[in-house]
C-alpha cells in the first residue's frame, strides 16, 4: 500500500465516521431522507463535494451554513439523472407486446416513479400512443413523478439533444419529435399524455390504480431495507395483471417474489398475479 492511499484511506474512513451526522443535517434542515440510501453510493457522491468544495467532512457541514447553494449541488449530486430514451429497448419491446394484446381495450393509467428529466416517461407515452386503440388512448394518462423539481421543469421543456434519443427509431422520431435549433421537442400530443409531478417516493403515499408500474434505476441507489420498504409503495399502486418494469441491475425483494411472474427473459419486468 502505498502513502496515498493510506491517506485516502483515512480521509475515507472520515467521512464514512461523518456521513450519519450529515446526512441527519440533510434532513433536518431540507427534509431530504437519503438515510436509507446505499452508503457506498453516497459516501462517493460526497466525497466528489468535499474534493470539489475543498473541505473536510466537519468543514463541509460549516459551508452548508454559510452557502445554502451547497445543498443543491450536494442534492445533484447524490440523486443521479442520467437517462435516456427507451433505455433497454428489449424492455420497451415486451411492455408493448402485453399492451397490443391485453391492454388495447383498458384506460391505461402508467406511472413512472424517479423519471428524471422525462425520457422515460415520454417513451411510454409514445408506447401506449403506438400501441393502443384512439379511444383507449384518449383516456390513457402516464404519471411522471420524481424527487427533484428542477429535473422536472425540464422535463415539461420537453427538449432533448439526440444523444439522448440513439434508441428512438427513425420512424418514432418523424412521429413524435419537432426539431428546432439543434434540439428535439416532444410534439404536444405526447406531451399532453404525461402528468409530471414531485414526489419523494421514500417519503410520500404513491399513487393507486396503475396498470403499468415503471420504476427503474431507483432501487439501485437503496439500501435493502429502505429498496424493500419503497417496493411495498410500488406493489400498492400496481393493480392485479399489471406490470412492473425495474431496471437490469435491480431484484425484486425476496418476500414479493410470489405474488409476481417474470414477463420475457432477463427483462427484470414483471406482472402481479392476481
Ligand atoms: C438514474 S435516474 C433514473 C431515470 C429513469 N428511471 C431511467 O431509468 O432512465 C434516478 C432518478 O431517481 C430520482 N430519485 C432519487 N431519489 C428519489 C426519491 N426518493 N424519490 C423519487 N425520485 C428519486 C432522481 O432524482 C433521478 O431522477
Amino acid at each position: 500500500m502505498n502513502v496515498l492511499s493510506i491517506f485516502r484511506n483515512e480521509a475515507n474512513a472520515g467521512i464514512e465516521q461523518g456521513l450519519p451526522a450529515l446526512l441527519e443535517k440533510i434532513y433536518a434542515e431540507r427534509g431530504w431522507d437519503f438515510r436509507g440510501y446505499k452508503k457506498m453510493t453516497l459516501l462517493r457522491r460526497i466525497s466528489k463535494r468535499l474534493q470539489a468544495s475543498g473541505t473536510s467532512i466537519s468543514e463541509y457541514e460549516r459551508l452548508l451554513d454559510s452557502d445554502p447553494q451547497e445543498y443543491s449541488r450536494l442534492f445533484s449530486s447524490i440523486t443521479i439523472k442520467v437517462s435516456e430514451f427507451f433505455r433497454e429497448p428489449e424492455v420497451f419491446a415486451a411492455v408493448a407486446e402485453v399492451l397490443r394484446n391485453e391492454f388495447c381495450g383498458t384506460h391505461v393509467r402508467a406511472w413512472c416513479c424517479g423519471c428524471a428529466c422525462g425520457e422515460e416517461p415520454y417513451s411510454v407515452a409514445m408506447l401506449l400512443s403506438e400501441c393502443l386503440g384512439m379511444d383507449a388512448l384518449v383516456k390513457a394518462k402516464v404519471f411522471a413523478t420524481d424527487i427533484d423539481p428542477d429535473a422536472l421543469e425540464q422535463a415539461r421543456r420537453a427538449t432533448y439533444r439526440i444523444d439522448s434519443m440513439l434508441n428512438v427509431p427513425p420512424e418514432m422520431m418523424e412521429r413524435y419529435f419537432i426539431q428546432k435549433d439543434g434540439q428535439h421537442k416532444v410534439k404536444y400530443a405526447i406531451r399532453n399524455l404525461v402528468k409530471f409531478g414531485t414526489l419523494d417516493i421514500v417519503q410520500s403515499t404513491p399513487l393507486s390504480g396503475m396498470q403499468l408500474v415503471v420504476c427503474r434505476n431507483l432501487f439501485i441507489y437503496f439500501g435493502k431495507p429502505l429498496q424493500e420498504k419503497v417496493f411495498q409503495k410500488l406493489d400498492y399502486a400496481l393493480r392485479p395483471g399489471g406490470l412492473l418494469a425495474l431496471g437490469r441491475a435491480e431484484v425484486l425483494p425476496q418476500q414479493f417474489m410470489p405474488g409476481y411472474a417474470p414477463v420475457g427473459k432477463g427483462l427484470n419486468l414483471f406482472r402481479k398475479k392476481g
